[in-house]
């Protein structure tokens, strides 16, 4: 410890067997800056050693040469049991060569016992002041460390030709095997190190990964290297994707329903004349049939302006609680007729009730539109499966419009093992107008509407697809809870 006077008072441990060299060591100490140090005389290695296991001490001075061991021995036993204590050795004039190697084996400095009065204080000193340094950059090293392994973003010190020679865990974690390479072709790829690059990564465990990498040159034992640091933005990508795609949606359900409208209001013009030519004496009959098609054609075009309308005006649709188990039902019965023609059809109901407050129409509109595109996506005999349940959803999922939060939700889930979508097509499914079917034979409306009838039960919809193996839909909605008596 350093006093206000400037002098520094240390604790000092001297192990030294030779009682005249000890009261040496004190008066050498004598008007130094040393002076005031409290020194503590230990005559044996082994009473050293027990001395250490009482107290603390800045600094030991060991003599190499005890009763019980001489020479680098006695070094090695005193660093076996106390190695983070500072030490000084004190050699005898001729043992240069154990005080060095004393000193590479750890010891702080080592001092001539025939020659140390002029330097003892100041090696004191010293290999106190050093040895608090070193300590305090164990520390910090210690704390980078910790820094190091605990980030959540992985860093990786990556050589010119590809090898890695520093990769945190994170990092570890992201690149997987073929990492380092894919990380060294992207670096020799990047035209400007300064912008970051979107990286897919395969973990050794766990499903691929979306990395945002940033590379930066540095130099690394004195040659070239990169410092990549790379941050997983998996979910942050998922997430901004699916808020795009809701205000992508909310845009075109704007745009569709203003068109909706004025489309409606020419409907009514050519349903009027049409109908004014088809009821008119002064045309022959061929004529008349031909206003009658006009008028079919109206007709279709009614219904689809109609369907499109009811989305913009979600304060039109009356809701009622309704069992969602007795509304497929009758479901059931209406698409039998069609679908069993050609297709088998399974409908598995809920053992309990599941009330939600709905449109019993607009619902059924939903579960239509979805088993025709099923239909359409499965061959021939082949099987489509409609399952209604109920559940909780403790945690928040993702849909296809966000995240859905938590609570408890009736579900229908129509199945197919049909023909699948990949990926750029399940994302345009949801777009008013999108079709992959022939002209004539989709609108591509199916599934704009379905979005916004759930969307207007305050419903989410969730859809797993895989090209060539099928395709499920899950609709959830909202248990009207008030109703849910015999619910558990
Ligand atoms: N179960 C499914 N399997 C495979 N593809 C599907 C499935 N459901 C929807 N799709 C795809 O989504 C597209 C859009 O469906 P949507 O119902 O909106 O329109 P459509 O079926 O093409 O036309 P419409 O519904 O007017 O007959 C379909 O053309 C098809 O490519
Ligand atoms: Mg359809």
């Amino acid at each position: 410890m350093t006093d206000q006077t400037g002098d520094d008072r240390y604790k000092l441990l001297l192990i030294e067997d030779n009682p005249a060299h000890a009261r040496l060591v004190r008066e050498m100490l004598r008007g130094t800056p040393c002076e005031g140090s409290d020194i503590k005389h230990a005559t044996s290695l082994s009473a050293g050693l027990d001395e250490l296991q009482r107290d603390n001490f800045d600094l030991v001075l060991l003599d190499l040469g005890l009763p019980e061991s001489r020479g680098m021995e006695t070094f090695t036993r005193f660093y076996t049991a106390a190695p983070t204590q500072p030490v000084v050795v004190l050699t005898s004039l001729d043992d240069g060569q154990i005080a060095l190697e004393a000193v590479k084996a750890g010891a702080e400095d080592f001092l001539p016992k025939d020659n140390m009065a002029g330097s003892l204080s100041r090696t004191i000193r010293h290999a106190i002041e050093r040895s608090r340094l070193s300590g305090k950059l164990l520390e910090r090293e210690q704390q980078l460390r910790t820094i190091f392994n605990r980030s959540l973003d992985g860093m990786v010190v990556i050589g010119v030709l590809g090898k890695i020679h520093f990769a945190n865990p994170a990092a570890t974690r992201m690149i997987g095997a073929d990492g380092a390479d894919r990380l060294l072709f992207q670096i020799q790829q990047a035209k400007d190190l300064d912008l970051p690059i979107n990286l897919t990564f395969d973990p050794d465990e766990g499903p691929q990964i979306l990395a945002e990498v940033r590379i930066a040159s540095i130099s690394w034992d004195n040659t070239p290297h990169y410092l990549v640091s790379m941050r997983d933005i998996t979910l942050r990508q998922k997430i901004e994707d699916n808020l795009r795609q809701a205000q992508k949606m909310e845009m075109i359900g704007t745009l569709t329903s203003g068109i909706a409208h004025d489309f409606n209001n020419i409907l009514t013009a050519i349903s009027g004349i049409g109908q004014f030519m088809a009821s008119s004496l002064k045309v022959d009959e061929e004529f008349r049939e031909d206003a009658r098609s006009i008028l079919g054609a109206v007709e279709r075009g009614n219904i689809m302006t109609r369907d499109l309308l009811r989305l913009s005006r979600p304060q039109d649709i009356e809701k009622i609680t309704i069992d969602l188990n007795s509304l497929l039902r009758k479901t059931e019965k209406l698409v039998a007729a069609t679908i069993r023609k050609t297709h088998q059809m399974k409908f598995v109901y809920a053992q309990e009730s599941c009330p939600v407050l709905a449109a019993p129409e607009a619902l059924e509109q939903v579960v239509i539109n979805l088993l025709m595109n099923a239909r359409d996506a499965t061959p021939e005999q082949g099987q489509l499966t409609v399952e209604i349940d109920s559940l909780n959803r403790a945690e928040p999922f993702p849909a296809v419009k966000g995240q859905a939060p938590p609570g408890r939700y009736a579900r229908i889930r129509i199945c197919d093992k049909g023909c699948g979508m990949p990926s750029e097509i399940r994302e345009r499914i949801f777009e008013p107008f999108f079709t992959t079917k022939e002209p004539g034979k989709g609108t591509g409306l199916g599934m704009f509407i379905v979005y916004g009838i759930v969307e207007q039960h305050g419903g989410w919809i969730v859809c797993d697809s895989t090209p060539g193996q099928g395709t499920t839909f899950e609709i959830y909605l909202p248990v009207d809870l008030a109703k849910n008596q015999v619910m558990p």
